[in-house]
């Protein structure tokens, strides 16, 4: 079974101020995306990798990648204007013959083989795709402007992280449509009504958004 992943690195990390895409802030000693790469590509599950690179800047992510000496990645794209968009232009670079593929955010450094274990366990076990969740500890509120309209039920509902694995034929009928609004690839997944499992997620994948994110994930190093 080929298991190629999607590294989703390609946002332009606006909410973080930086005078650079998100991918290239520092994280450390290093840039952002270094971390997730080198973890890819020494997962024994991951084949080879695509990464969708913010437009301009695949050139640094290829030289990224060899002085990081990550002989999996097989192609970098220029990403779209959307997360979606840019899955879809790193999935044209995937191959017919891969059996699935594991797309992940350049924005969650810390993904480990653990995680990435369990959401390819989900798929030898028949399921379409798989979703790493945390439970959710806040009460969560909906809300139509400044009204409340609805307390949610806490115990049904899960944060969702990536890793997302997912037969490769799925994943790319999921992508058929429109993906411009979409924030994760199992929703589109269950849209098109395929059978997404949820399986336990990992604390340390925290996903850096602001510059506070990107401190917490600097002390989790
Ligand atoms: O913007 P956000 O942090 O939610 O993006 C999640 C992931 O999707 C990040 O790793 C980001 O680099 C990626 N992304 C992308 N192309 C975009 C927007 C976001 O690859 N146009």
């Amino acid at each position: 079974m080929s298991v190629w992943a999607v590294l989703a690195a390609a946002g332009s990390g606006e909410r973080l101020g930086a005078d650079r895409p998100k991918a290239f802030v520092r994280l450390g000693e290093r840039v952002l995306l270094a971390e997730s790469l080198e973890r890819l590509d020494a997962s024994d599950w991951v084949d080879a990798i695509v990464v969708a690179a913010p437009p301009g800047w695949e050139e640094p992510v290829i030289l990224l990648a060899e002085e990081l000496g990550c002989g999996k990645v097989s192609a970098c794209v220029a990403g779209g204007p959307s997360r979606g968009e840019s899955v879809r232009l790193a999935l044209g670079e995937v191959p017919d013959d891969a059996a699935v593929v594991l797309v992940h955010d350049a924005a969650r450094p810390f993904v480990e083989d653990g995680v990435i274990a369990r959401v390819l366990a989900a798929l030898n076990e028949g399921w379409d795709g798989a979703v790493p969740v945390l439970p959710v500890a806040d009460t969560v509120k909906r809300v139509d402007g400044e009204r409340v309209v609805e307390t949610l039920d806490r115990s049904e509902l899960r944060v969702a992280q990536t890793p997302q694995a997912f037969v490769a034929s799925v994943l790319r009928d999921a992508f058929s449509g429109d993906v411009s609004s979409a924030t994760d690839c199992a929703s589109l997944v269950e849209a098109r009504g395929g059978r997404v499992k949820a399986v336990p997620g990992d604390e340390r994948l925290v996903k850096v958004t602001d510059a506070s994110d990107l401190e917490r994930a600097a002390a989790l190093l």
